[in-house]
């Protein structure tokens, strides 16, 4: 009746916020409230949001993607009939309808367009949905877990959030440490992740005090990266230092030396200069081009913190990922 079930996620580490996190996913399991997950980057508010579904075991698990722009969301999440839109040739069940029984995860829900807010909170509060074209509203029940890695309550003081649904969404709220205030969960999740790959590495004494050192601004997806990288490029048995990424040995010097500002760039290369290129310059699009990687790189991937990073916003950067094939 229902999509086949993913396998149980498994929360490695025993440290006091994992075993924390342990007792409060059982205890929000059982209940049907919905569940506010803050957290940074990476910190595993989505495994944490599948562990919750999975204690009460019912229906099917399904992310939504709150940065979809206002229209598209609103067709994904209330589903379409046929002819409600140019192309609509047949109708489409939507996300929350996929939900039934089961759980909606709204992810970035700090993203979560302004305009869409208060038909989502009609939708919490009526439990029915309407998809678009049609007349007749029909009901739902699923259970709500959000997540942000943003300051949901400063974004409803600042207007961009709103406050009703803030607190339909905030019954109950946990919020996940991140990786560098329990750092002695590290060695056990390195071992976790080296035999999700498959690999008998062994990690050095010295590595783990390095990785122990790392504040891991990427959280565990960074850790997670990091291991799958030194495996990639090592033969083994052993992993050291050698084998760490960059990122890890001085990750902002690393970025700045990767790109050079532009403005020092444009004075050491007047456009009058004859088109030399001696060793070491790059035309600025090679730059650029290099410096998203390595943020990329450096977030492991996380799109969010490698916009901040680089001092831009998300869609210049998906367009400059698209741009350079980076993807
Ligand atoms: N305690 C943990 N045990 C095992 N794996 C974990 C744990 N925490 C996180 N992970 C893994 O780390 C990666 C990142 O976790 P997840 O996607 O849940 O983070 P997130 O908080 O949703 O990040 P984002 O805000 O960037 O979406 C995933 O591959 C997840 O399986
Ligand atoms: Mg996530």
């Amino acid at each position: 009746m229902y999509p086949p079930r993913h396998s149980a996620p498994i929360l490695v580490g025993h440290s006091p916020g994992i075993d924390a996190l342990r007792r409060f996913i059982r205890k929000a399991g059982d209940s049907r409230s919905p569940v506010l997950l803050l957290g940074e980057s990476g910190t595993g508010k989505e495994i944490v949001a599948r562990a919750i579904h999975d204690v009460a075991g019912s229906g099917a698990f399904v992310p939504i993607d709150c940065s979809l722009l206002g229209t598209l969301l609103e067709t994904e999440l209330f589903g379409h009939t046929k002819g409600a839109f140019t192309g609509a040739i047949s109708s489409k069940a939507g996300l929350i309808a996929l939900a039934e029984g089961g759980t909606a995860f709204f992810d970035e829900i700090g993203e979560f367009p302004g305009e869409m807010q208060a038909k989502l909170l009609r939708v919490l509060q009526e439990k029915e949905i309407r998809p678009v074209g049609a007349l007749e509203t029909h009901k739902a029940n699923f259970r709500v877990i959000a997540a942000t890695n943003r300051d949901l309550a400063r974004e409803m003081e600042r207007g961009n959030f709103r406050q009703d649904l803030y607190y339909r969404l905030n019954v109950v709220t946990l919020h996940l440490p991140p990786l560098r205030q329990r750092k002695e969960d590290i060695p056990e999740l390195a071992a976790h992740f080296l035999a999700r790959c498959g690999s008998s590495h062994q990690l050095s004494s010295e590595l783990l005090q390095t990785m122990a050192a790392y504040d891991w601004p990427g959280n565990v997806r960074e850790l997670e990266n990091c291991i799958q990288r030194m495996v990639a490029v090592n033969s083994g048995p052993l992993l050291t230092t050698v084998d760490l990424p960059s990122a890890l040995a001085g990750p902002v010097e690393a970025l700045l030396g990767a790109a050079p500002p532009i403005a020092e760039f444009e004075e050491k290369a007047p456009l009058s200069d004859p088109p030399r290129k001696p060793p070491g310059i790059l035309r600025l699009d090679e730059l650029e081009c290099n410096a998203i990687a390595d943020a990329l790189r450096f977030t492991a991937g996380d799109r969010s913190r490698t916009a901040q990073l680089l001092g831009i916003g998300r869609t210049t950067l998906y367009r400059k990922i698209k741009r350079y094939k980076l993807a």
